[in-house]
């Protein structure tokens, strides 16, 4: 018999917070939503398996179906039509990776070459607008309306996010509340949709519909406030993404902003030469990290994040004690921790 012994605690330590939990409690679903995933990736035309089945197979935390799934556990949901709703969220999760590794010229996602970088920008948009419709086909199959207007509310707001990154980037006095803005559609919608939905399949009061939701919301703006963290750190490499991407490409993102506020006028001369004109030498990565450290503006990128987690963990309140609960609340303390 296997004896769990926390190590960590065993030393003092305070437990590393990790999606365990979760993934322990949601498991059997889960394998069934990875299998809907290949099952409804498949297509007559070969590239389009052939890409997705790439992205796929690269793996990924599948933290967003991880919630549907909870979430509607946590609401005593007893029937199956969760697992197929939280493939439709890993599926429109996966068709934006798809479009911002474009967007983004990125070459590295989950460990793996990027299909971009494999198979070119026009076969990664376009096979991203095949799961985009095939997560919306199968949402009708589930033939909830309510269900289909927070999802596709959801991904009209997530596009618009994006679009409003493209034109706010390079744009090195942008403010804090036009980035949360960004972040809040981009990431923070899909979250919050995902863990919308878990209520409403329950068929459970709009409090709870809107407690979940709350949670995932700002659940998500900590995570991506986080990601924007590690897009500067050396861990970025061990989660399969390369570090540096939104320096290179003059994204203004929390730790920039706080950096270049904090700064004086020779350190904003330099953020504006890297990140506006885009003129940027060998040395200017490092450069730029010793500045957001000189400033705290990485450290404080977290404490940004963890009031939004605190905001996150007060939403699930009005839910009873139970192990999806904590499998929630531990959601929020591995988002946040995963910074170091
Ligand atoms: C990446 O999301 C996109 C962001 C919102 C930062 P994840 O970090 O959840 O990606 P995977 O699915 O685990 O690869
Ligand atoms: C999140 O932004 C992208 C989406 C929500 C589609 P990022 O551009 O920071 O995500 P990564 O870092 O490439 O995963
Ligand atoms: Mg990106
Ligand atoms: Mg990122």
């Amino acid at each position: 018999m296997a004896v769990v012994v926390n190590l960590g605690e065993e030393r003092g330590k305070p437990r590393k917070p990790s999606l365990d939990a979760i993934g322990h409690l949601v498991g059997d679903d889960l394998r069934a939503v990875n299998d809907l995933i290949i099952q409804n990736m498949q297509s007559p035309v070969a590239l389009i398996p052939q890409l997705a089945g790439h992205i796929v197979a690269a793996g990924g935390k599948r933290l967003r179906p991880m919630l549907t799934l909870a979430a509607a556990r946590l609401c005593g949901y007893q029937g199956h039509r969760h697992v197929a709703l939280a493939s439709c969220v890993e599926f429109i999760h996966t068709a934006t990776l798809l479009h911002d590794d474009v967007v983004d010229d990125s070459n590295l996602r989950r460990g793996l070459a990027t299909a971009n970088s494999v198979w070119g920008n026009k076969a990664s948009v376009l096979v991203g607008d095949f799961l985009f419709s095939r997560a919306f086909q199968v949402m009708v199959g589930d033939g909830s309306l309510k269900v289909l207007e927070i999802l596709s509310n959801a991904s009209a707001v997530i596009a618009e996010g994006e679009v409003l990154q493209l034109v706010t980037s390079n744009d090195t006095e942008a403010s804090e509340q036009a980035y949360l803005d960004v972040i809040r559609r981009k990431t923070a919608a899909l979250f919050a949709a995902a863990c919308r939905i878990g209520a409403v399949v329950a068929d459970r009061p709009k409090a709870e519909e809107e407690a979940l939701e709350s949670y995932g919301l700002n659940l998500g703006i900590a995570f991506q406030l986080i990601d924007d963290v590690l897009d500067y750190s050396a861990k970025q490499a061990e989660l399969g993404k390369t570090i540096g991407d939104d320096f290179r490409e003059g994204k203004i993102t929390l730790p920039v902003i706080l950096a270049f506020r904090r700064g004086d006028e020779p350190e904003r001369t330099f953020w504006r030469r890297a990140l506006e004109t885009l003129d940027q030498q060998e040395a200017d990565l490092v450069h730029g990290i010793e500045l957001m450290e000189r400033h705290d503006a990485l450290r404080d990128t977290v404490a940004r994040a963890s009031h939004y987690g605190a905001i996150a963990r007060d939403a699930l309140g009005l839910f009873p004690e139970s192990s999806e609960k904590r499998a929630l609340l531990d959601v929020i303390d591995f988002c946040i921790e995963r910074a170091y």
